[in-house]
């Protein structure tokens, strides 16, 4: 079993361009099963989930392959309609498997998908999937492990151009729950409703850019979707999608991954097809911190101010810690942001956030503590809250980190412990005591994310840190330690027998 093995403490210089993201990429990837033509997408990571859905694809007649001619681009073409079995052994490997549910459903009538079961950083239910699917009219029921849904008439197998084939119908779905909206739910039924008879409306949909991305691909497939990105969708059914070629958004949770590695490191690290836009709330954690971030597209020369707030070397810290975002940020002054209005007298002009700008985060001096709370999109992400907390276990000061979404997600806790840190959880609450080093340890990777956050930890320890079983880190991070090779990180890549 691979591990890592980092020899910490070196500053993280140089330049990164960041993938497409994994989880905009798994449901889109799911959607060409909604048409028999030709998708192609631009930009999907290289990475053992991506893997997995292609392996699942391919399994429900869907080919998935490099283009030959252009190494950026998977082509996908579902041109056998008749299997319709997602079967536990992928899909317990990943739980994105789950996204064809509805996209199987809409275009074959029928679909028998594995439970995707619970992981290490919760339950991770999907009744609100189910709800949803059944508010459009499909008959669902739990059998084996399995779910089972089918269109009243359906299951012909014929396609949507299918005149015998039974067809959802558009209805007012609510998709809320106890910890906000869904947003693979988001995706499933916003999916199965393009090819619904009449217009489906969503409320409390999740608001995720990726939610946004799969909108823009299906819309470009001929779906006629409104609201993406807001708490209400609106879907007018179609009768048939088209193939389409679309790029993938830059990954946000990778970006902000390597954002926290130069600020660990007290380094200086230029992010290209970085995706600002989709990154507020944790930008806004960070300048809170005193992380210097600049955004700039330099392809076009704009001559921009600082994009976030910013610090300098010796500031102090802010008394800040109550703030939980940019929900209790004080509102923009239009003036600032809009293009074409004059900036006010005496403030720098700030440019909209792009979603692939080149931003450069620099970091020379103490951290400040703060509070975070995870949240939905546009708050803080779930995502990047082990890595923050890799951050803070360094601030001088408390910090406050509660889970929101995932409130068992603290795995990473106990291990960063083993490496000096500070931190004491009560319930989806951890209280981070920053102290002056971390010192490296042998510690163990439990999920994705909670694996960033240690490799994070190990960056700026003292010593060497091993991080096992990273093949956790292979499923949403395109060869990590290459990328970090390349910024000046000591970090290597071993085989560990029976770790
Ligand atoms: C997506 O998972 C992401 N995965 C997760 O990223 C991410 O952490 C999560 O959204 C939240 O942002 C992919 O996109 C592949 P949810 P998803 O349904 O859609 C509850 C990573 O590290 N819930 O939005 O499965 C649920 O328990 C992964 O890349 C229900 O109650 O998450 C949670 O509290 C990990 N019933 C909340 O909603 C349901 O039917 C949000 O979960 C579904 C979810």
């Amino acid at each position: 079993m691979d591990a890592f093995i980092i020899q910490g403490g070196r500053p993280l210089r140089g330049t990164v361009r960041v993938h497409g993201s994994k989880n905009a990429s798994l449901p889109l990837m799911a959607a060409a099963l909604l048409t028999q033509e030709a998708v192609t997408l631009r930009d999907v990571p290289d990475l053992a989930d991506i893997r997995n859905m292609s392996k699942l694809l391919g399994s429900l007649g869907c080919k998935v392959e490099k283009d030959a001619a252009d190494s950026d681009a998977t082509n996908l073409h579902a041109h056998d309609w008749g299997p319709s079995l997602a079967h536990y052994d992928i899909v317990r490997t990943m739980r994105a498997g789950v996204c064809v549910l509805g996209p199987l459903l809409a275009a074959r009538g029928q679909a028998k998908v594995s439970m995707p079961g619970g992981c290490a950083i919760g339950d991770r239910p999907v009744d609100l999937h189910i709800r949803g699917l059944k508010a459009l009219g499909a008959r669902v029921r739990l059998e084996g492990g399995y779910i089972i849904a089918e269109v009243p008439d359906g299951g012909t197998g014929g396609g949507a151009a299918s005149k015998e084939r039974g067809r959802l119908r558009g209805a007012h779905v609510f998709l809320g729950g106890p910890n906000g909206s869904t947003v693979l739910g988001t995706a499933n039924v916003m999916s199965a409703a393009t090819l619904a008879e009449g217009v489906t409306v969503i409320e409390c949909a999740a608001c995720e850019p990726e939610v946004e991305d799969l909108a823009d691909m299906l819309n470009s497939m001929g779906a006629k979707i409104t609201g993406a990105g807001t708490p209400r969708v609106t879907i007018e059914g179609v009768d048939r999608l088209h193939g389409t070629d679309h790029t993938v958004i830059p990954d946000r949770i990778e970006a902000g991954t390597y954002v926290i590695a130069a600020a660990i490191t007290n380094g200086a690290v230029t992010l290209e097809n970085f995706p600002t836009r989709d990154l507020t709330a944790f930008l806004d954690r960070l300048a809170v911190c005193g992380v210097t971030m600049e955004a700039a597209d330099y392809a076009k020369g704009d001559a921009v101010g600082p994009a976030f707030a910013t610090r300098g070397r010796g500031d102090t810290c802010d008394d800040d810690s109550a703030s939980s975002g940019p929900a209790d940020a004080a509102p923009a002054d239009p003036r600032d942001t809009t293009p074409g209005l004059e900036p006010r007298p005496g403030r720098p002009a700030v440019r909209h956030p792009g979603r692939r700008d080149t931003a450069r985060v620099a970091m020379q001096r103490r951290l400040c503590p703060v509070h975070v709370v995870t949240q939905p999109h546009p708050g803080f992400p779930t995502d990047l809250q082990a890595q923050l907390m890799a951050l803070l276990t360094l601030a001088d000061g408390n910090s406050i980190i509660t889970e929101k979404i995932f409130p068992d997600r603290f795995l990473h806790v106990a291990e960063l412990l083993r490496m000096g840190a500070d931190c004491i959880r009560s319930g989806p609450t951890v209280l981070v005591s920053g102290v002056r080093d971390l010192v490296g340890a042998p510690v163990m990777a439990s999920d994705l994310r909670a694996s960033a956050g240690l490799v994070l930890a190990g960056l700026a320890a003292r010593g060497t840190t091993t991080i096992n079983r990273v093949y956790h880190l292979d499923r949403g991070y395109e060869r990590m330690e290459t990328t970090l090779r390349g910024l000046g990180a000591q970090i290597e890549r071993v085989d560990v027998a029976g770790v």
